[in-house]
């Protein structure tokens, strides 16, 4: 039988940078909105200081949810620390563009400083500073057999290839606070969250549903094993500049305030419900972690540990344990 934690946090850059530098960002993503105009609530949050008081405030949260984490994780001790999340055309390019891929190598590493978002960072780390991971190879093998030979046909990579960065930074930017030693065996599992947005010929998203049916399928095989296997959605929801309904200008509070009474009910199995069309008008593309680790835990309440929903930081941010 399975032996199960569940954390969710976010990935974004601006989640390894001071709070000084999070405009930076802002003013990045919104010059990609032709004509972008600030809803109201972001004008109110910007203030009189371009929303360095809101920033700080909200940075301040997140290391702190993050350590809350990386305390729960550290003494739970994981077998394998398993992550999920989305790459944005990094490690996956138009050669190869799986719907969801599991890592099958033996060691991997990442370069979380190298993104340009990331290079004024917390730690004052150098670009080029090396994040190593050992990793569960035997155990990601057996997984993706068993999930092969019960129906879902899951795709495998032991050598990462197409991105000098090592890590897409979903997988490697929690761990520079969940466990940057790489102390757990570290076991990656990519999703193409992004779809069709994420560049030229990307093949649509997976539904939910299947990403649901993957968890599932994911957690029949844990539960024929007797490692202890932490589960790490790692994704924001309603982003501000995927949300078609309101143009790409503004995260959906309301929608992702629906979905987290969902999942701190221990009704995660509705979002499996979604259809493709709401995910992509409420810009909540990365949600698709959370459903995948949803399907692997079960209706199990989450605890909340912080939601972070200023429109400032560009993404409602939930992080979440389930224990
Ligand atoms: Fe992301």
């Amino acid at each position: 039988m399975a032996e199960l934690l569940g954390l969710g946090c976010s990935h974004g850059p601006i989640i390894l940078t001071p709070p000084e530098v999070w405009s930076k960002g802002r003013e990045r993503i919104f010059a990609r909105v032709p004509g972008y105009e600030p809803p109201a609530r972001l004008l109110d949050e910007l203030g009189e200081d371009n929303g360095l008081s809101q920033d700080i405030s909200d940075q301040q949260k997140v290391v702190d949810s993050f350590s809350v984490l990386r305390d729960r994780l550290h003494e739970w001790e994981p077998d394998v620390l398993m992550v999920i999340g989305d790459d944005q055309a990094e490690n996956f390019l138009q050669d190869n563009l799986p719907p969801f891929c599991l890592y099958t190598g033996a060691a991997v590493d990442g370069y979380p400083f190298q993104r340009p978002a990331a290079r004024t960072n917390l730690w004052n780390s150098a670009p080029e500073t090396k994040f190593t991971f050992q990793c569960p190879k035997e155990f990601s093998r057996d997984l993706r057999n068993h999930l092969i030979r019960d129906g879902f046909d899951m795709a495998s990579s032991s050598a990462l290839k197409g991105w000098d960065w090592g890590l897409a930074h979903a997988i490697i930017n929690p761990l520079v606070f969940l466990d940057p030693e790489g102390k757990f065996p570290l076991l990656p599992l990519f999703v193409n969250c992004y779809g069709e947005e994420a560049g030229p010929d990307y093949p649509p998203r997976p539904t939910p549903k299947r990403c649901y049916q993957l968890g599932q399928g994911i957690r029949k095989f844990l539960d024929t094993r007797d490692e202890r296997v932490a589960v790490v959605a790692s994704s924001s929801w309603s982003h501000s500049f995927l949300a078609h309904k309101f143009q790409c200008r503004s995260i959906d509070i309301d929608t992702d305030r629906r979905y987290l009474e969902l999942v701190r009910a221990g009704k995660g199995s509705k979002l499996a419900e979604l259809t493709p069309e709401e995910i992509q008008d409420s810009g909540d593309h990365e949600i698709l972690n959370w459903i995948i680790a949803l399907g692997i835990l079960g209706d199990v309440p989450a605890n909340i540990v912080d939601v972070r929903e200023s429109h400032t930081q560009l993404a409602y941010r939930v992080a979440a344990i389930w224990d």
